[in-house]
């Protein structure tokens, strides 16, 4: 049987209906990988933005940290002392009109902040450097 002329059109266009799914699968499935792991890095973020001052592992014994009076985060007397709602506060404003620390509520969402101080700070201990295990 001959084929109509157009089958062969036909075919290209399934063809290009194919290149064009594969694509899209692959574009689907970029954010997800990106987004994999629960969230944002936030002991990453915590290395590239926090360290400087209050030290790797949070205890604020390096030259800027000691220099600045950071406060020493793995301190449990003061982590007792002071409330998760507290410490999400500073992280958001600041202190010192950003003069003695930076606020971060452009970089970091609310919720981002909270587990900032619930995954981070509460588990941050002396001598142990985070984001490094
Ligand atoms: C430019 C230096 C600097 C940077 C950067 C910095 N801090 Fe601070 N931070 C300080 C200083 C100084 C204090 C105050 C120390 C004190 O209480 O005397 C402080 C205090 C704190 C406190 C204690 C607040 C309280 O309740 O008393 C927390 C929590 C904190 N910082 C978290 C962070 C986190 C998380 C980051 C990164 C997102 C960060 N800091 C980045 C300098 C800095």
């Amino acid at each position: 049987m001959k084929q109509p002329r157009n089958c062969l059109d036909l075919n290209r266009i399934a063809g290009g209906a194919g290149a064009l799914s594969a694509l899209l699968l692959v574009a689907w499935m970029m954010p997800a990988q990106a987004q994999a792991p629960a969230g944002r890095d936030l002991r990453l973020f915590y290395s590239q933005q926090c360290a400087g001052c209050h030290g790797v592992d949070g205890a604020a014994q390096n030259a800027a940290g000691k220099k600045l009076k950071g406060q020493n985060l793995t301190d449990p007397v003061w982590r007792k002392g002071t409330s998760d709602e507290a410490m999400v506060k500073v992280i958001q404003k600041g202190i010192f009109f950003g003069l003695a620390m930076p606020g971060y509520k452009k970089e970091l969402t609310l919720s981002e902040s909270q587990r900032l101080v619930a995954e981070v700070i509460r588990q941050s201990e002396k001598g142990k450097v985070i984001g490094k295990d």
